[in-house]
């Protein structure tokens, strides 16, 4: 059978995932799109973890540089951060290859000058992992809802602020608790102030809003306020006039310029936002002739990030290349985005 070879560079909560679910479910993937997903190479410092997922010790390389010279069709970004991996997406797009990441702080601020230089080699650079964890959220902007004019996006998009929300709701427990939690549920980035101060959801919906409103969004465009000062008075206070407190992204047109805001909202306790909990994301997305769509599901964490990931390598494999919309490439009219301070 025909293989497609694929490497990963960093193996930490989400790499694991993803080297679980190729070796785990390596016959299921192989009988539905006829070719095998085989592991050229897992790169990580800590060697020894690796060899525990059952990896063979001379696919092992403790240095993602290093493995970029080992020969494979796919490089999987997992090392998070906007330094080295930028360096590795870019010297694996130099090199000829397709990449999948589920970077959302790179996408965010280096999307542009990525997603030109694969156009121009003519490789991928595909990631569903990078919003919403396993729900497959960019496949419905580029597929389902390819021919509507998005309207609106409304997000809970990141699991380890909903979780503490949640948990501090539902638990009365404190803010540093239920954080504790959910860094060890490994939900957290590896820096927790990207979660709680939004700014990881402010790279999701600058992605999401880049997709959907053809122009470059970055996180410097997004309006942004995490919770880490709310308390549970605030969420006790929202709970007496029937509210839930909730951080939501929101990206929208209004008269024809482009709002993008990431921060905590009062929601009614009957909208369906309110009764997405714990690690769970949901993502509203308004089209002109579909209406409004819901995606729902995990967030975060090993499996379901896993999943969003070797989804993109199973495209690849299939030979679904996609690139990002063709408007983003050319000039022309591009809605303007309200600046940030004027909100
Ligand atoms: N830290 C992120 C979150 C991980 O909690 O949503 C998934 O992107």
């Amino acid at each position: 059978m025909e293989s497609l070879k694929v490497g990963i560079i960093g193996c930490g909560t989400v790499g694991s995932g993803v080297v679980k679910l190729l070796t785990g479910n390596k016959k299921v993937i192989s009988e539905r799109i006829g070719k095998d997903i085989e592991i050229a190479f897992v790169a990580d410092r800590d060697v020894e973890k690796v060899k525990r997922l059952g990896i063979p010790e001379e696919k092992i390389v403790d240095d993602g540089f290093k493995a970029l010279n080992i020969e494979c069709d796919v490089v999987v970004e997992l090392i998070g951060g906007t330094t080295i991996a930028k360096d590795i997406v870019s010297l694996a797009i130099e090199k000829g290859k397709h990449v999948v990441t589920a970077n959302k702080a790179l996408l965010a601020d280096y999307g542009e000058e990525l997603f030109k230089k694969a156009k121009k080699k003519g490789v991928s650079l595909k990631f569903e992992a990078s919003v919403g964890g396993g729900i497959p959220v960019i496949k419905a902007l580029r597929e389902g809802l390819v021919g509507n004019r998005i309207k609106r996006i409304y997000g809970i998009i990141n699991g380890t602020a909903n979780y503490i929300l949640t948990e501090m709701t539902e638990k009365g427990i404190t803010f540093d608790e239920a954080l504790r939690k959910a860094q060890e549920l490994g939900y957290a980035e590896a820096d927790p102030t990207l979660d709680v101060e939004g700014y990881d959801a402010a790279h999701k919906i600058a992605i999401l809003s880049t997709l959907s409103f053809c122009r470059w969004v970055k996180t410097e465009n997004v309006y942004v306020r995490g919770i880490k000062d709310i308390t549970p008075v605030d969420i006790e206070l929202a709970r007496e006039f029937g509210y839930k407190v909730k951080l939501l992204a929101i990206s929208k047109l209004v008269d024809e310029e482009l709002e993008v805001r990431v921060h905590p909202t009062m929601i009614p306790e009957d909208h369906i936002l309110s009764n997405v909990n714990g690690v769970f994301n949901a993502c509203l997305i308004e089209g002109d002739f579909v209406g409004d769509t819901l995606y729902y599901g995990k967030g975060a964490g090993e499996k379901p990030t896993a999943s969003a990931v070797v989804s993109d390598i199973v495209d690849i494999a299939i030979g679904n290349k996609y690139f990002v919309p063709e408007c983003l490439f050319k000039e022309g009219d591009k809605p303007k985005i309200k600046a940030p301070e004027e909100f």
